[in-house]
């Protein structure tokens, strides 16, 4: 059986794993279903997060001349009239291991000196920001069907912030390690490669040091990008060191919580006619998805049934055509291509743009299923840490794609009512365009947005209305009911 199942993993990572954007393959769900069997005999403890958190000592590497050298000339493909300033390379974070991670910024067209610092993290844990983040859904342009020319995505997030992609960590995309069992890694040190990519990286761009500064990210960044935030405000109060201007995070259809994680998604499977009463009704009765419980025999068997019962419906949108070469599917209701996946890979592994890009020549893919596989350390729950990140004054806003099935708004909505804080602005609907773009709840402390009639991955599916939430997140206020 365990054979089986090992040969099933390869062969379907053999045809797929060039498609995170339009099928089966699901890099979240193989690295749960570790953990969690993991968690069966080891009741996690998600309390010692603080201790873990001390670190006062950043590594700061030599910088100069760098920027210039990490300037892109031009990628190959794109559009006439670029009209921004694209940067991509290295930075070194471990000096004695060889550890370095890959960045691509791409600077607004307009106002770039005064627009903010956005951050940007896919999840995985082993999916590549540049590729996924970038090439699929925010960054500046979309690969087109001949895996070799760009066109303009309009609604671009660097419309209006430095936007600065980071593959995270070492081992996905670009990103590397000169010591292998760098790529057994965990939250904690993904949380201080990070950052010091971050004090490395703003002494290569000393322009952007004061500038205001935001996390964005989405799926198992849900782990990341709380604490990172944490660590940063923890490290601003180190007196020598770099303060960096945190001023908000964005979570998008994020990983938080397993508890609700597991009953979000089942009662989103139930609601969207995707699986039986009767099988929701064993879900119910048979499992305590909740931290130290034991997961039953009979838990586990609703559980299969309820994936059986689902089929091939693409977990990440529910709704939309799945990428396949044996049928020419019906068009998706957000009009993406759901084999953009297959474009981006045959692009980034041509030589000449991994030289324009000032990467290493290596097979770049979109997720790495060994740092999914051996991750080390999943905290149960981040929610702590937000509730943190809540009180510090930092704006956080947690948004969601309606239609993901993976992450879905249910379990989103279940993970703020463990945050126990207070409505202030009740649910309403905001509009774009003269239609509802979603529906938004103001908290204490938080910001809750909804995406309507996009999946997992946002602005792939509703760029205009992503901008829209996007840009108002910036500028700090509710996006607009009129
Ligand atoms: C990794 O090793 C190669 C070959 O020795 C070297 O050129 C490169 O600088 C090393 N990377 C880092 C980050 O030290
Ligand atoms: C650039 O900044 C100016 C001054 O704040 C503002 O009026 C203008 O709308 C901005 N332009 C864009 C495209 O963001
Ligand atoms: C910062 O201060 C600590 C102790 O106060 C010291 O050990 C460290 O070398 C300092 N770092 C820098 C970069 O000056
Ligand atoms: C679920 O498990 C937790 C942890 O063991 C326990 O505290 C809780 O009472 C259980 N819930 C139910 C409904 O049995
Ligand atoms: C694009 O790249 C994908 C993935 O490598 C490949 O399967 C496909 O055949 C390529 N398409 C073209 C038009 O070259
Ligand atoms: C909101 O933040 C304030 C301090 O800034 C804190 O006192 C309060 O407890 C926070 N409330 C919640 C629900 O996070």
């Amino acid at each position: 059986m365990k054979i089986a199942s090992h040969l099933f993993v390869h062969l379907s990572l053999l045809v797929i794993v060039s498609c995170y954007g339009g099928n089966g393959y699901d890099p979240l769900e193989n690295a749960l279903k570790i953990q969690r069997s993991r968690r069966t005999t080891l009741n996690h403890a998600s309390k010692d997060l603080e201790v873990k958190y001390s670190y006062s000592q950043v590594y700061v590497g030599p910088q100069d001349g760098l920027k210039d050298a990490d300037k892109i000339t031009k990628l190959p493909g794109q559009p006439a009239g670029v009209d921004f300033d694209q940067y991509s390379g290295y930075v070194t974070v471990d000096p004695i291991h060889g550890r370095a991670l890959f960045y691509y910024l791409a600077e607004s067209p307009v106002n770039s000196s005064t627009n903010p610092l956005v951050l940007w993290l896919n999840g995985g844990p082993g999916c590549s920001s540049f590729g996924g983040g970038a090439m699929m859904e925010l960054g500046p342009f979309r690969v087109n069907t001949d895996n070799a020319t760009l066109s303009r995505n309009k609604h671009a997030w660097n419309n209006v912030a430095n936007v600065l992609f980071l593959e995270s960590p070492a081992g996905v995309g670009f990103s590397y390690s000169n010591t292998s069992s760098d790529y057994i890694t965990d939250d904690v040190q993904t949380a201080k490669d990070s950052y010091t990519f971050l004090i490395n990286w703003l002494e290569r761009f000393p322009e952007y040091k004061t500038r205001d500064f935001y996390i964005a990210g989405e799926s198992y960044a849900g782990h990341y990008v709380p604490q990172l935030a944490k660590l940063i405000l923890q490290n601003n109060k180190i007196a020598n060191q770099t303060v960096i201007n945190l001023k908000g995070i964005a979570l998008g259809n994020a990983y938080v919580d397993d508890e609700t994680e597991n009953t979000g998604m089942y009662d989103y499977f139930w609601t969207h006619a995707i699986i039986s009463d009767e099988i929701h009704e064993g879900i119910i009765s048979n499992c305590n998805f909740s931290e130290g419980a034991t997961i039953t025999d009979a838990c586990n068997e609703y559980q299969k049934q309820a994936y059986a019962a689902k089929s091939n419906v693409y977990f990440y949108d529910i709704y939309a055509p799945l990428c396949s070469p044996f049928s020419n599917s019906t068009p998706s209701i957000s009009r993406f291509d759901p084999c953009t996946g297959n474009y981006i890979l045959g692009y980034l592994n041509t030589p000449v743009v991994q030289q324009s890009l000032h990467a290493k020549p290596v097979h770049w893919e979109s997720c790495n299923d060994f740092i999914g596989a051996h991750w080390k350390d999943m905290p149960f729950t981040v929610l702590p840490v937000i509730q943190d990140l809540m009180a510090s004054g930092i704006s956080v806003w947690i948004y969601s794609g309606d239609t993901d099935g993976r992450v879905p708004v249910t379990t989103s909505r279940y993970s703020i009512n463990k945050l126990q804080t207070t409505v202030e602005t009740p649910w309403y609907p905001w509009m774009y365009q003269g239609e509802v773009g979603g529906y938004v709840v103001g908290y204490q402390n938080l910001t809750f947005v909804t995406i309507r009639g996009a999946g997992h991955f946002v602005p792939s599916y509703q760029p205009g209305r992503a901008l829209a939430f996007f840009t108002s997140f910036l500028e700090g206020k509710l996006p607009a009911n009129h």
